[in-house]
C-alpha cells in the first residue's frame, strides 16, 4: 500500500521532471491537437494567439466622438484592425440598442464604435508590455459609447480561451468575455446559450460574475436562476484592476473559469450545447445590471494577449475556413500523434510538444542522463 503510493508519487515526479526539463517549443504546424491542464484534461484541434504587447507602430488613443451617429460610423483606429490576421477572426461591431431604448427596456442608448477599440502604449510604472489593446466605454449625456468585437465564426464548439487583461475605470460599466449563441427569436431569452465572464465596475474589485445564460426566467417578475450563476472571489493578488490571466474552459460537461491558473468557478448547469461565437465587450446601458455611468466618465477593458484553443463544428480539421493561416489544417483522421500544450510553455502563445514522435518522454530521459531521474527512482524503489 505505502509502497504503491510512493511508487505512483515517484512516477509523477518523473513525469514532471521529464516535462519541465524537456518540452520543446514548436509551431502550430507541428501540433495535431492541444491538451489543456485542467483537472480533467481536454483536447482541442486548433490554436490562435493574438498578441498586443509589442505594437508601438499602431499605438494611438483616439479622441472621443460626441455624436452617436459619427461614433457608429467611425473608422478603425489603426491598420492593425484592418489586417487579415485580425479581420479573418474578429468583427468590430457598430450596432446600437435603440430598439430596446424605444421599447422602454433600457434607459440609455448604447452605440458600439470602432473608435473605442485601439492599441495603447503601456505607461504603467513597471510595464509588463510595450502596448496593449484597450476597449473603451464612455458616457455622454444622451448616450453611452461602447466597444465590442465578435468572432466571425459561429462554429466554436468547446474551447479554452484566455486573456491577460485588467478592467479599470468608473462604476456603471460591464466588461466581458463570453461565448454566445442565439438560435431563434432574439427577444426570447430561452433561445440563448451563453457562458459568460462579466466584471461590473460598480462591484467590489474582488468579485467577478460567471454565468451559463439564461440566469433569469421571464416567467414571473425577476425570477432568478441561482444554479446558472456564480458571484466569485478573485485570488487575493488578482482583483480585476490587476493584470491577470482570465481563462474560460467550455466543455460538453461544464464551463470552468480560472484566474491566474486557479479555478474560481465551475458550472455544469445549462452548459451551452451548440456551436457558438466568442465575444469581448465593454459597455453600459444605464440599466440595473450595468449600472448608470456618470456623464463624462469612462471605463476600460485592457488586454495584452488572447490565447485560445478550440474545436469547431463539422470536421474541424478540414472545414474551418475562417481560421487564419497560422492555424494550419490538421491531419485527417482521429489520430492525434503530436499533442501540444499552451499551458506548459515558457513562451506565452507558442505551443510546446508534450507527446509525440519528436518528443517522447523516454527519449528525453535518456538524453538527460541517468543521474537526474533514474538513480533516485531506482534507489527509492529498492529502499521501499
Ligand atoms: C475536440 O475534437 C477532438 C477531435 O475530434 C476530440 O478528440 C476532442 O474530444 C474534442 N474536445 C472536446 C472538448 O470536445
Ligand atoms: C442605430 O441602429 C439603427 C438600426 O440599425 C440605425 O437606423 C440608427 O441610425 C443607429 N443609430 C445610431 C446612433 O447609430
Ligand atoms: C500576420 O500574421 C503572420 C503570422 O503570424 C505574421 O507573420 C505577420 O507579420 C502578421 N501581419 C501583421 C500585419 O501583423
Ligand atoms: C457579488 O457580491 C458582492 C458582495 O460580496 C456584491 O457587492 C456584488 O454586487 C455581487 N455581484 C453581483 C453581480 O451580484
Ligand atoms: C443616469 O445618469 C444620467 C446622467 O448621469 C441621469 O440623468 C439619469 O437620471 C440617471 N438614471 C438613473 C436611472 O439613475
Ligand atoms: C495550468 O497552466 C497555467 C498556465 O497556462 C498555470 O498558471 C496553472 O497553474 C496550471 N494549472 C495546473 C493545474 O497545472
Amino acid at each position: 500500500m505505502a509502497r504503491q503510493t510512493l511508487q505512483s508519487l515517484l512516477f509523477i515526479i518523473l513525469q514532471v521532471l521529464g516535462r519541465v526539463a524537456c518540452l520543446k517549443e514548436v509551431s502550430d504546424r507541428q501540433c495535431d491537437c492541444y491538451v489543456t491542464n485542467d483537472t480533467s484534461a481536454n483536447y482541442f484541434t486548433t490554436h490562435n494567439f493574438f498578441d498586443f504587447r509589442a505594437l508601438t507602430q499602431y499605438a494611438n488613443v483616439p479622441r472621443l466622438i460626441e455624436d452617436p451617429y459619427d461614433s457608429s460610423d467611425a473608422d478603425e483606429t489603426s491598420e492593425y484592425f484592418l489586417n487579415d490576421n485580425w479581420t479573418k477572426v474578429w468583427g468590430i461591431q457598430r450596432w446600437n440598442n435603440s430598439d430596446s431604448v424605444d421599447s422602454g427596456d433600457v434607459p440609455v442608448l448604447l452605440v458600439n464604435s470602432p473608435n473605442n477599440i485601439y492599441i495603447e502604449k503601456n505607461t504603467d510604472e513597471n510595464p509588463t508590455s510595450e502596448t496593449f489593446m484597450t476597449m473603451r466605454t464612455s458616457r455622454y449625456e444622451q448616450y453611452q459609447s461602447a466597444a465590442e468585437f465578435e468572432s466571425i465564426s459561429k462554429s466554436y464548439h468547446f474551447l479554452s480561451v484566455r486573456m491577460y487583461a485588467r478592467t479599470i475605470g468608473a462604476p456603471g460599466a460591464v466588461t466581458a468575455m463570453f461565448t454566445y449563441r442565439n438560435s431563434g427569436d432574439p427577444s426570447q431569452i430561452t433561445s440563448v446559450q451563453e457562458s459568460d465572464l462579466e466584471i461590473r465596475t460598480m462591484d467590489p474589485k474582488d468579485k467577478v460574475q460567471y454565468t451559463n445564460q439564461p440566469s433569469y426566467s421571464t416567467k414571473g417578475e425577476g425570477y432568478d436562476i441561482p444554479a446558472a450563476t456564480r458571484n466569485a472571489t478573485t485570488p487575493i493578488q488578482a482583483d480585476w484592476t490587476q493584470w491577470s490571466v482570465h481563462r474560460m474552459d467550455w466543455t460538453p460537461k461544464d464551463t470552468t473559469w480560472y484566474i491566474d491558473g486557479r479555478e474560481v468557478a465551475s458550472i455544469a448547469f445549462q452548459v451551452p450545447r451548440d456551436p457558438s461565437q466568442v465575444i469581448f465587450n465593454c459597455w453600459s446601458d444605464g440599466g440595473e445590471w450595468s449600472g448608470n455611468m456618470t456623464t463624462g466618465s469612462e471605463a476600460y477593458l485592457q488586454i495584452q494577449w488572447i490565447d485560445i484553443v478550440y474545436n469547431s463544428t463539422g470536421n474541424a480539421k478540414t472545414t474551418d475556413d475562417t481560421t487564419p493561416s497560422l492555424s494550419k489544417v490538421k491531419r485527417d483522421g482521429d489520430g492525434c500523434q503530436n499533442i501540444c500544450s499552451i499551458d506548459d510553455t515558457p513562451t506565452t502563445g507558442t505551443p510546446v510538444l508534450v507527446q509525440g514522435a519528436a518528443s517522447r518522454i523516454s527519449d528525453h530521459i535518456l538524453g538527460l542522463g541517468v543521474a537526474y531521474i533514474w538513480i533516485p527512482l531506482l534507489l527509492a524503489t529498492f529502499l521501499i
